[in-house]
């Protein structure tokens, strides 16, 4: 069977991406075949396509999709044809009409959900689970820090930690996105060029937030550290400036003892059944109306290297869906 993808045969910036017909391969045992219906754009689709996260070439992308089952393998017990359902994880090929995968990291979509909307949440919103219910467990009248806020995983974690009953300072590089982030939870907007550090003592009474959730990376990453409190916790989780340069343990001890952590994703979805717990708890609360889902740019599958030109030069807000 034939479908039409997005390749990249080289590293590189948006001009790499190439929409072209391939061969579906024959589904292996545990395997599913999706007949896409939306595609979720996520900011490490970027580092995949540069080569910041090396994948072997040439190669798909993409991370996270929704559609239709159209066939499963023999022994696939677990999703049936004709279900709707969402996934997010590797290999990294949801640019596509079609595709094969793991039929065990399916998850079925609840009917009060749209397929757009499943699309735009699971990865930013599971991501948004872990870092506000396991990285850092907020607790009710914690002050924590979240940059991009108004971007796709921040409008998510923004109404989540709100929803926590956190104090969310958000920061944001425009008067729009402050205002978006705004109405999606955040009671404080620092802008990107402000002294971040030095805005946070401010708003905390001099003491500083209980965690920092940075998605920045680079440039960032002292500004986070000097805006904790004593014990604080820097949640370290994105590279949208670049990644971290190494740093001395030092550098924590000087700020009063702070914790850093680096986590990714998939360490915490790795098993089935936490997959499927973490999913029911975002989809309740979506369907709850306790977070709403802002699917702000649209885009053919076609047309994803100008998806990606908007999302790194910082045009999107919220979650951006490619359409096969
Ligand atoms: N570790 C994990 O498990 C995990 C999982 C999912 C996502 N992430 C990370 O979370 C972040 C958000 O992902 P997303 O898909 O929801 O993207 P996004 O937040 O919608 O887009 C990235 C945002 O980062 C901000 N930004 C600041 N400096 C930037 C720069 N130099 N270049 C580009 N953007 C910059 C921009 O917001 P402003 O203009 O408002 O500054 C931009 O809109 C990414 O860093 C991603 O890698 C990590």
């Amino acid at each position: 069977m034939k479908t039409n993808a997005i390749r990249i045969g080289e590293y590189g910036g948006p001009e790499v991406l190439e929409f072209s017909e391939i061969d579906l391969p024959e589904l292996q045992k545990g395997e599913a075949r999706i007949r896409h219906t939306a595609i979720g754009l996520n900011f490490i689709d970027t580092y995949h396509r540069s080569g910041l996260y090396p994948m072997p070439l040439p190669t798909g992308l993409g991370s996270e999709a929704a559609g239709i089952v159209e066939e499963v393998a023999s022994d696939v017990t677990s999703i049936k044809v004709g279900d709707r359902v969402v996934y997010t994880g590797r290999p990294a090929d949801s640019y596509s009409e079609r595709r094969n995968f793991d039929a065990d990291r399916l998850v079925p979509i609840p009917d009060e959900i749209s397929d757009e909307h499943a699309a735009a949440l699971l990865l930013k919103g599971l991501t948004a689970w872990y870092l506000l219910r396991r990285s850092y467990r907020v607790q009710s009248g914690d002050n924590i820090l979240l940059y991009a806020a108004a971007g796709g995983v921040g409008l998510i974690a923004s109404q989540w930690a709100k929803y926590l009953g956190a104090n969310v300072i958000g920061v944001v590089s425009t008067k729009d996105k402050a205002e978006l982030a705004k109405s999606h939870g955040c009671d404080h907007i620092i802008f990107s060029e402000e002294n971040i550090s030095e805005k946070v003592r401010k708003l905390t009474d001099d003491e500083g937030v209980a965690a920092v959730y940075d998605s920045i990376g680079k440039d960032t990453f002292f500004s986070s550290l000097d805006s904790l409190r004593p014990h604080g916790v820097m949640v370290t989780f994105g590279n949208a400036s670049g990644p971290v340069d190494p740093f001395s343990p030092a550098e924590l001890a000087s700020r009063h003892s702070l914790y850093v952590t680096r986590p990714i994703l998939f360490d915490f979805i790795s098993d089935r059944g936490n997959l499927l717990l973490a999913s029911k708890e975002l989809f309740d609360l979506v369907i709850e109306g306790i977070i709403k889902i802002n699917v702000n740019q649209k885009y053919a599958l076609r047309d994803t290297a100008q998806a990606h030109i908007d999302l790194e030069s910082r045009k999107t807000t919220g979650s951006t869906i490619l359409v096969p």
